[in-house]
């Protein structure tokens, strides 16, 4: 683990090329680790992400009881307690920089009979926490958070708890899946109404687990039932390579001349995948060839190959289909000819840093123009020409790997190079996204 913050310049880069694999999904790996726990028996993952986060969640489950062990590489197997079997933790559960080790395991503890405080790093110390903490005491738990609704809190479950219909008011996949979590060991149906469909990990990993839970389509809404309180069946669990992770190389390979490179086994979920259709309506040459499913999840590699971008109106309900790729499309935009403009990004503001916010200064400081509104950044493009910032310019990335990664990004299309103030958060998503970016440069 990195302590230390950590500043370094990323250069000017050749091609990308040849063939590289990314580390697991972020948000399946949680979710692994979790529904394993909650399963009677020995469930085993294979591809497991061991960023930061995933190590605070596995932590985490370990603390309330569950046997959670590494085997090697991603190799991971947990013995799980069952339904309601989860333990007084002795300590605070510390999410670090997780967002969604936070409400997820909030949402989790929710309907057990568990007192425990929840603790955080700077940043995630700043998210809002009022939109699990909302549903879940209408479920019946006790909460004392930070003012603002913010950690540390302090979580009393509730035992039992009572079911709920839930309509979201923010297209938030850890909102749900922290009133889904929360209604596995409640009595009853828990409902959950989706206007606007986020990642659906939850559902699909519930529904192989063996949980009741159907999904249906109700007045142009998502309606998500889960019986809650019968048994979950433990799994063999195959990771796919997070898209999120793919999109930094996605982009680099876009942005780079005479880049081909072929990113191995990427997650095609359609709820995570958005960035792959923007990138391709802004000109990009992306190839998914091999498309199979692999543990519930679609699958591909990507072959992705330079091509000059054309900037564009985003579409706004694409947003929650790449929530996290936004900052490293805005390194693409920044590179395209012409002007691209993005809305309804009000959420990126409650990220691990306020990502609008901090990529509009990120991209002003190596020499981008960009203008940022409420809800959105506008960006007119260099149509190709290297960013050229002020030579001694420094990237700060406030605690969020995204932002580091993302400059990382526009160090390569740059023509001095970007300093990131600290590559230390890398570590929670991708601990080997340096070595990589080394090797397919090289
Ligand atoms: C995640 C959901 C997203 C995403 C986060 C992981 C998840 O957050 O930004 O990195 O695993 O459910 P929201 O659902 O709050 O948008």
């Amino acid at each position: 683990m990195n302590a230390e913050t950590a500043s370094y310049r990323f250069a000017p880069s050749g091609p990308l090329r040849g063939a590289t694999a990314v580390p697991g999904d972020k948000s399946i790996s949680h979710r692994s680790l979790i529904l394993g726990a909650c399963a009677v028996g020995e469930t085993r993952i294979a591809g497991l992400l061991e960023g930061q986060d995933v190590l605070a969640t596995a932590a985490a489950m370990r603390a309330m009881g569950a046997d959670v062990e590494r085997l090697g590489e991603g190799e991971w197997r947990v013995h799980g307690l069952g339904i309601g079997g989860l333990l007084q933790p002795e300590a605070a559960i510390d999410c670090g920089n997780s967002g969604t080790s936070a409400r997820l395991l909030m949402g989790l503890v929710a309907s057990h009979g568990i007192t425990t405080s929840f603790v955080g790093d700077a940043s995630l110390s700043k998210r809002p926490m009022g939109r699990v903490i909302e549903p879940l005491s209408l479920m019946g738990a006790s909460f004392t958070p930070s003012p603002g609704g913010r950690f540390p809190l302090m979580l009393e479950g509730a035992h039992p708890a009572v079911p709920i219909s839930y309509r979201l008011p923010v297209a938030s996949a850890q909102v749900k899946s922290a009133v889904l979590l929360a209604g596995l060991n409640t009595p009853g149906i828990t409902t959950v109404i989706e206007p606007v469909p986020t990642r659906d990990h939850s559902e699909r990993m519930l529904r192989g687990f063996g949980a009741q839970l159907e999904v249906a389509e109700e007045d142009g809404a998502r309606v998500i039932r889960l019986t809650g309180q019968t048994d979950l069946q433990p799994q063999d669990i195959v990771v796919p390579g997070d898209p999120s992770s793919a999109a930094f190389f996605m982009v680099a390979a876009t942005l780079v001349e005479g880049s081909d490179l072929t990113i191995r086994n990427v997650g095609m979920n359609p709820t995570r995948a958005g960035v792959v259709g923007v990138l391709r309506a802004m000109g990009a040459n992306i190839e998914e060839i091999d498309a199979r499913e692999v543990g519930g999840e679609p699958v591909a590699d990507l072959r992705v190959r330079h091509a000059p971008l054309t900037g564009i109106a985003v579409d706004p309900t694409v947003a929650p289909s790449m929530i996290d790729e936004f900052p490293v499309l805005f390194v693409a935009a920044a590179l395209a000819q012409g002007t691209t403009v993005t809305r309804g990004l009000e959420e990126l503001r409650v990220k691990e840093s306020d990502r609008l916010a901090t990529m509009a200064a990120a991209l002003e400081a190596v020499g981008a123009r960009v203008e940022e509104n409420e809800d959105g950044l506008t960006i007119h493009g260099t149509g190709g020409e290297p960013l050229r910032g002020s030579a001694n310019a420094r990237v700060k990335t406030h605690l969020d790997h995204r932002i580091a990664m993302s400059m990382a990004v526009a160090g390569l299309v740059s023509r001095d190079g970007v300093e990131v103030d600290d590559t230390s958060p890398i570590a929670t998503s991708f601990p080997n996204f340096m070595p990589l970016l080394d090797e397919v440069t090289r």
